[in-house]
C-alpha cells in the first residue's frame, strides 16, 4: 500500500516497470559502476483519482548543473511556446506594469518572447545549465526549486504576479501542496495561473507509456487537477488541449469564484467519466495494452537482427529510457542513437548503455529502419528526413501501435 501524494488516501500500484535508472541520466563510461536505479511503480488514487509514481528519485539526482533537456532543441516547441507567450499577452495581462512568472522556464523558450517585449518577468528554474542560458539571453531567472517559501520571497521583492505559468512541470512536483499554496499566495487576485502538461487521457488512448519515468510523478486529468486545486480555495476556468508531446492540456487556474467556469471543464469532466479515468479498470486494461507493445517492439527488433538490419534510434528521449530499460533494448538491437543535443552526443543511454551519437553520423550513413524515440516531434523530424525515406530507410514507431513504415 502507498500513501497517495495529494489527498493521504492509500492505493496499489497497477503496473511495474521494474527496475529503472535516471531518465535524463546519459552517462559517460566511468560513470556506469555507479549508476543509480529505483523501482518505477504507478498508481491510481480512487480517492482524489490522481495517477502518480510510488518512488521518485531524489530531486537533486534530477534536476542539476548537468540538466540534460534543452527546450529550445525542439522548432516545433519555440513555435508552440511563442504562441503560448501570445495567448498570456493578449488576454491576460494589464496595460500597466505587468509582472509574469514562469515555473520551471529551462532555457527561456517561453519568457524570451516577455523579455523581448521589456514585460517584467522571472522565471524560477533550479537546474544550473538552463538557467544559465536563459540568463544570458537577457531572462531574469531564480536558479531555485519553485516552493512555498521561494513564492513568499518573490511576493516580497517583486510584489504579486499578473499570471504564473508553467510547462511540463508540474507533473514532476511531488510536493504539489507546497507549489499550489505558494501560487496561491503568488497571485494577484485576478491574476491567472496557466499550465499544461501531458494529458493522462491521451496517455491511456494511445498507450505511450514512455511518458512514465522518474520525472513524471503525476499524470494529470481534468477531474485530478480540480481536485488538488479545489483543496486550496482555487479552480479551474479553463482547459485547452494542445497536441504537443503527444496530448497535453493546458489548464486555466484562478481563485474561486472570480471569473466564471467555461463549460469546457464540465464537459471534459464528464469525458474522462464515460472514458472511465475515475475507477481502477481503465488502469488494468492500460496495463495489459503496455505489454502487448513491449511484446511488439522486442519481436520486431529481433526480427529485424536476424535479417541483418541496421537499425539506428532516432533522438534520445528523456522517454525513451522507459521504452528501453522495460524492454530490455540493448546495444546488439540497436547500434547507436542519434541525437542533436550536443551535451548527450559521446554518452550513452541510462541502464542499457547504448551510444549516443551526433546527428552527422546518422546522415552520413542511413540506417535500414530508424526508431523513432522522438515520436513527439514526429512531424518535424518527417518532414526534414525525406533524404532518408528516399534512399530507402523506413521508420519504427511503438505509439499509438508498432509498425514499420516508410
Ligand atoms: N518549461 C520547459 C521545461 C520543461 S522541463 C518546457 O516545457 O520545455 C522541466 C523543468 O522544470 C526543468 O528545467 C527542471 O529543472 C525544472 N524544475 C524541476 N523542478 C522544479 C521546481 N520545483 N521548480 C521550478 N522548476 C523546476
Ligand atoms: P523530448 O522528446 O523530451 O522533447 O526530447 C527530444 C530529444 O530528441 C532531444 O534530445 C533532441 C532530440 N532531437 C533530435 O535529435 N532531432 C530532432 O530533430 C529533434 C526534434 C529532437
Ligand atoms: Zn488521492
Amino acid at each position: 500500500m502507498s500513501k497517495c501524494r495529494i489527498c493521504d488516501n492509500t492505493f496499489d500500484p497497477f503496473i511495474s516497470f521494474g527496475k529503472m535508472p535516471i531518465a535524463n541520466g546519459f552517462l559517460t563510461s566511468e560513470e556506469f559502476e555507479k549508476e543509480y536505479f529505483y523501482e518505477l511503480k504507478v498508481g491510481f488514487c480512487t480517492k482524489c483519482t490522481m495517477v502518480q509514481l510510488v518512488e521518485q528519485p531524489d530531486r537533486d539526482m534530477m534536476f542539476h548543473d548537468n540538466y540534460a533537456y534543452f527546450s529550445s532543441i525542439s522548432s516545433m516547441m519555440a513555435a508552440h511556446f511563442r504562441d503560448f507567450a501570445k495567448l498570456v499577452m493578449d488576454n491576460y495581462i494589464p496595460d500597466k506594469n505587468p509582472f509574469v512568472v514562469e515555473i520551471g522556464s529551462n532555457d527561456g523558450i517561453m519568457l524570451r518572447h516577455f523579455a523581448d517585449r521589456g514585460i517584467r518577468h522571472l522565471g524560477i528554474e533550479p537546474s544550473g545549465n538552463v538557467a544559465q542560458v536563459a540568463r544570458e539571453k537577457g531572462i531574469e531567472t531564480l536558479c531555485e526549486f519553485f516552493e512555498e517559501s521561494v513564492a513568499d520571497h518573490i511576493k516580497a521583492e517583486h510584489g504579486q504576479a499578473d499570471v504564473v505559468v508553467a510547462a511540463n512541470v508540474m507533473c514532476h512536483i511531488p510536493y504539489l501542496d507546497s507549489i499550489v499554496r505558494g501560487v496561491l499566495r503568488l497571485l494577484k487576485p485576478e491574476g491567472m495561473f496557466i499550465f499544461e502538461d501531458p494529458y493522462l487521457g491521451d496517455i491511456i488512448e494511445i498507450t505511450s507509456y514512455d511518458q512514465i519515468y522518474d520525472e513524471h510523478v503525476f499524470y494529470f486529468s481534468v477531474t485530478s487537477v480540480q481536485y488538488l486545486f479545489n483543496m486550496h480555495g482555487m479552480q479551474v476556468i479553463d482547459i485547452m488541449p494542445q497536441n504537443v508531446h503527444g496530448g497535453s492540456m493546458r489548464y486555466l487556474i484562478a481563485h474561486k469564484g472570480v471569473f466564471p467556469v467555461s463549460a469546457k471543464v464540465k464537459s471534459q469532466i464528464q469525458k474522462e467519466e464515460k472514458l472511465g479515468l475515475h475507477k481502477k479498470e481503465i488502469f488494468n486494461k492500460f496495463r495489459l495494452n503496455v505489454e502487448r507493445s513491449r511484446d511488439g517492439l522486442v519481436q520486431t527488433l529481433t526480427n529485424l537482427k536476424n535479417q541483418g538490419k541496421r537499425v539506428i534510434g532516432y533522438g534520445a528521449t528523456s522517454k525513451s529510457t522507459t521504452v528501453i530499460n522495460y524492454c530490455g533494448i540493448t546495444p546488439d538491437l540497436i547500434a547507436f542513437i542519434s541525437d542533436t543535443t550536443p551535451t548527450k552526443q559521446g554518452k550513452y543511454s541510462p541502464g542499457t548503455h547504448i551510444p549516443i551519437k551526433p546527428y552527422d553520423e546518422f546522415c552520413s550513413k542511413y540506417p535500414d529502419v530508424a526508431l523513432l524515440f522522438a515520436w513527439n516531434h514526429g512531424e518535424e523530424i518527417m518532414s526534414k528526413e525525406t533524404k532518408f525515406t528516399d534512399a530507402g530507410g523506413n521508420w519504427l514507431v511503438y505509439v499509438p501501435e508498432v509498425r514499420i513504415f516508410h
